[in-house]
């Protein structure tokens, strides 16, 4: 068993001893290198986890090390009083990837759950100026855990030790009969994942996101959808709700769109946001480090043909995996 820096013990025991009792002890990785990292005691992986769903191209890329060294080199942050051009630069290439038309904007933040705060901000705005109040969330969802996400997260081993979570907050069964009962006058939004993560990578009933974009324009409520696991090119489009020609009020990204450097986005569609300013913000999004890194991997995903080798790969990976169904509590196959 590898050894402690200071050689008094494991690094499990530095663990147990300096960091929050959160878990996060499956192994003491050193180096990653395309598909594989490395432990301390020189064991390669072959990294199927990608970081959650992050190193959309793999570990040490060419392209993400040169973004990170050369915009370091240059300008590395600013905060929010100043623009910067890699910012101006990812905010219009989400645009078009996103297909927002002019009329939508974004937000840079520094993870999901806060892509997901600035989001249920953009709904209580909603709420406020029509009258609205009930904020729904799928059962099965996974939005974060800060305090806003985690409302919207209905797991009583996530949720219950952190009550009292935000009002207005319910949750309905992701099924056509409960996106029905469900949508009314008093909704100011539904959030949605296209793929639930959490619950076992389950999709959306097939005509769920299509019904629930009729329903909640019908009463005048946001569709958010949550790409915070399934964006930047994950099912094989950009964002998975394109896969059902709809188009949201806004959708959350985060994870994969800088490969590892930690950043987050809200991108609005349409008209709906009522930001302004003192309303939010953020100290270190969107700064010009993370937001070239995030051009970088964009555009090598878009210029790389990553989109086509995700679909020929999910295919295999599908034919191959019929019937299996991940879980959390298991290591190996689970099929
Ligand atoms: C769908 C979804 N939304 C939000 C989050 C929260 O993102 P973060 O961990 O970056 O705060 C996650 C994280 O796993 C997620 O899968």
């Amino acid at each position: 068993m590898t050894t402690a820096a200071d050689g008094a013990g494991t690094w499990q025991d530095d663990a147990a001893r300096d960091l929050l009792n959160l878990g996060g002890r499956l192994a003491l990785l050193v180096r990653g290198e395309g598909s594989h990292v490395w432990d301390a005691d020189g064991i390669r992986y072959l990294d199927f986890l990608g970081g959650i769903a992050v190193n959309a191209l793999g570990h040490a890329h060419p392209v993400f090390v040169q973004a990170v060294a050369e915009q370091a080199r240059t300008l590395a942050h600013v905060s929010n009083y100043f623009a910067t051009p890699q910012q101006l630069e990812l905010a219009a290439r989400l645009k078009r990837l996103a297909g927002t038309g002019e009329g939508g904007h974004v937000f840079f933040a520094n993870s999901g759950s806060e892509a997901n705060e600035t989001a249920i901000k953009l709904a209580r705005l909603h709420a406020h100026a029509t009258g609205k109040s009930t904020i729904l969330s799928l059962n099965g969802a996974f939005h974060g855990r800060t305090m806003g996400s985690l409302s919207l997260t209905p797991k009583a081993a996530y949720q219950d030790p952190f009550r009292p979570l935000l009002p207005d907050v319910a949750h309905i069964d992701p099924t056509m009969d409960a996106l029905e009962a469900a949508i009314d006058d008093s909704v100011a939004a539904l959030f949605v994942e296209p793929i639930q993560g959490e619950a076992g990578v389950v999709p959306l009933p097939a005509g769920f996101l299509r019904r629930a974009r009729e329903l909640t324009t019908a009463h005048g409520a946001l569709l958010i959808v949550d790409e915070v696991q399934t964006g930047v090119g994950r099912t094989g489009a950009w964002f998975a709700f394109q896969h059902e020609g709809i188009v949201p009020d806004a959708m959350s990204l985060a994870k994969g769109i800088a490969a590892g450097f930690p950043l987050g986005a809200l991108v609005t569609f349409g008209d709906h946001d009522a930001f302004y300013p003192g309303t939010h913000n953020s100290t270190f999004g969107g700064n010009p480090l993370a937001t070239a890194v995030g051009n970088a991997v964009l555009a090598e995903i878009e210029d790389g043909g990553l989109l086509a080798a995700v679909t020929e790969r999910g295919a295999q990976l599908g034919r191959r995996s019929q019937g299996c169904r991940w879980s959390p509590a298991r290591v190996g196959p689970a099929c």
